[in-house]
């Protein structure tokens, strides 16, 4: 649909609204064109993956302050890294103590006029043995959906990050489908993020097959490679644990991100699904300097095609915010926002 017949439609729906007594023009007018709002999400960070937060309130790192502070330095998201599965009982219900904590960061992310991406971080147990996990993974989606079903369209769903292991491609496109349709039951217009199997790969864009008469659909890659650089020293990286001193910041090494995402953006243009870069950083142990080219390029690279981006992350490794010392680290947030 072009621009115009898009506005003669949207007028259309808000006339017969109106006339049928006015009181649905508030949905029909919160619908957000994915692309426009890939548009205004822009730049974002990970926030509270893994904040003491979610088992004790009082204990968190995490303040209402951060939100602030991240809007005034020039970020327009929040993608909160939820672990669901670890609060909820045996039937699959999630706790109250974790949906008031996710109200409080919801409202605060929007009443600082962030977007705010619920992700769904459990993916370590849904690759391991998907069809046990199953029941947790629908159940979280229900009752998530349920509960934000007037939110903002502010607020985005994104379905599971980085599925990977016996979640193979082809599994994650069936399990896509029904996590989609349980929200679909209750959030019919809003944004949902999926991204490819294998780690939301790139490489395995191809595979994913997402439903084509849904377009609330946001895509979304993440993007670490070199691992040997972005990884080196990680502990929970068997291959690259023993590595460091690897450098990043060769012409040759920027040309190979630009044409990696070059084709994410070939495929964004075939398929007519916009894209978010979810994650991408660089290990704190890397130097600094190499560290700082790398986000740098990243980001650059991702805007000059028009995607948002979600740096990983603000707080606990990969900072870009030291929160004991309450200051930014200054070479990777003008990395990201110059
Ligand atoms: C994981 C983190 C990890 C990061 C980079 C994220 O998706 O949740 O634990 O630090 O990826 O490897």
């Amino acid at each position: 649909m072009s621009r115009v017949s898009r506005l003669i439609f949207r007028a259309a729906v808000v006339a017969i609204l109106m006339a049928a007594g006015g009181t649905i023009i508030y949905a029909a007018s919160k619908v957000i064109d994915p692309f426009k709002q890939v548009k205004q999400m822009r730049r974002g960070v990970n926030i509270i993956g893994y904040d003491p937060i979610w088992k004790d309130f009082d204990k968190r790192r995490f303040q209402e302050k951060h939100f602030k502070l991240i809007r005034k330095a020039g970020f327009q998201t929040v993608r909160i890294n939820l672990h669901g599965f670890d609060h909820m009982d045996a039937t699959g219900k999630l706790d109250e103590s974790f949906l008031t904590t996710l109200d409080w960061a919801v409202e605060n992310a929007l009443s600082n006029n962030l977007n705010v991406i619920l992700d769904l971080h459990n993916y370590t147990d849904v690759a391991k043995d998907p069809a046990s996990y199953k029941p947790k993974f629908l159940a979280f989606w229900r009752q998530i959906a349920t509960r934000y079903k007037d939110s903002s369209n502010h607020v985005m769903f994104e379905i599971l990050n980085e599925p990977n292991g016996e979640l193979t491609p082809q599994l994650w496109n069936e399990y896509l489908r029904e996590a989609l349709n349980v929200i679909r039951e209750t959030n019919f217009t809003r944004n949902v993020v999926i991204g490819p199997a294998y780690w939301n790969s790139i490489d395995h864009l191809s595979e994913l097959e997402l439903p084509k008469n849904d377009r609330q659909i946001i895509v979304t890659v993440h993007y670490y490679k070199p691992m040997a650089f972005t990884h080196q020293g990680a502990p929970w990286s068997p291959e690259n644990k023993d590595l460091s001193g690897v450098k990043w910041g060769t012409e040759a090494e920027k040309r190979i991100v630009e044409d990696d995402f070059a084709r994410v953006q070939e495929w964004s243009k075939a398929n007519n699904r916009p894209i978010l870069l979810g994650e991408f950083g660089a290990y704190d142990k890397g130097d600094i300097e190499s560290r700082v080219a790398y986000t740098s390029c990243l980001a650059r690279t991702a805007e000059s095609f028009g995607w948002a981006w979600t740096y990983w992350q603000f707080d606990s490794d990969f900072i870009v915010y030291d929160i004991d010392k309450e200051q930014w680290v200054k070479p990777i947030q003008k990395a990201l926002i110059p």
